[in-house]
């Protein structure tokens, strides 16, 4: 993968490859390296997600999504601290559905941090990581459903009063639709939500 400057941030965010992503106030002279994941990194990957989650539902979840035909290689990354896999996030196809016709989006689902490397800035470099990637594939949005607190700092908003709706979980509230505009953003994109099968098919029950 190539570098890609992540402009919004003060440091400039690069892969591996580049310079080493910091959070500022945090984790300092810690390294955290960020790469698109490869075959070998499923079982560590797997770990990590059931760790953070403390269950194995979104780990199942990010292997039906490695399975499926919505998997991205270059938007599924994973952090790394002295070559030991402590985070992960994926973003996948999903589609928006206006009535008419049904258009691909970019789903980010899930991000998971090892507990013990927890608010140390892991989330912040995957997250910043993965939506410089989005933004160098040209994809207009992201959207996730999680707690507008946490992704609030990367740029991500409410996306009703965008025209985005989606169907939430009992526990969500409705700021947990969340929209990110990137550079080729389109207000003409509205519509309803789709997500893949492999969704339904494990049980999310814990807030995201
Ligand atoms: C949520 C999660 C990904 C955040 O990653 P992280 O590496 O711990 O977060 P960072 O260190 O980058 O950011 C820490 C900041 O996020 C906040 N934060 C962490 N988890 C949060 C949550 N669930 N809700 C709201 N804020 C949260 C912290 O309070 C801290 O805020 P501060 O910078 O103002 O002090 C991680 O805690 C995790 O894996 N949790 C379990 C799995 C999960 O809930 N994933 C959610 C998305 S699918």
């Amino acid at each position: 993968m190539k570098e890609q400057p992540f402009p919004s941030h003060p440091e400039g965010w690069r892969l591996k490859g580049g310079a080493v992503p910091r959070v500022p106030g945090h984790n300092a002279g810690v390294q955290i390296s960020i790469r698109p994941e490869q075959p070998r990194d499923a079982p560590a990957i797997t770990a990590v997600v059931e760790a953070a989650f403390g269950q194995r539902s979104e780990a199942l979840l990010v292997e039906l999504l490695r399975a499926s035909p919505c998997f991205i290689p270059e938007l599924s990354l994973m952090a790394e601290i002295d070559e030991r896999v402590v985070g992960h996030v994926m973003i996948t196809t999903a589609w928006i559905d206006d009535g008419d016709e049904r258009r691909p989006i970019a789903n980010l689902a899930p991000l998971a941090v090892a507990p013990e490397h927890q608010r140390s800035g892991v989330g912040s470099a995957l997250m910043r990581a993965v939506s410089a990637e989005a933004e160098a594939r040209r994809e207009p949005l992201v959207i996730l459903q999680g707690n507008p607190r946490y992704y609030s700092r990367f740029g991500f908003e409410w996306s009703v009063p965008v025209g985005i709706t989606m169907d939430l979980p009992d526990w969500a509230p409705r700021e947990a639709a969340q929209v990110l505009k990137l550079g080729a953003y389109d207000p003409a994109i509205r519509g309803h939500v789709v997500l893949p099968s492999a969704f339904e098919e494990c049980e999310l029950d814990q807030e995201q």
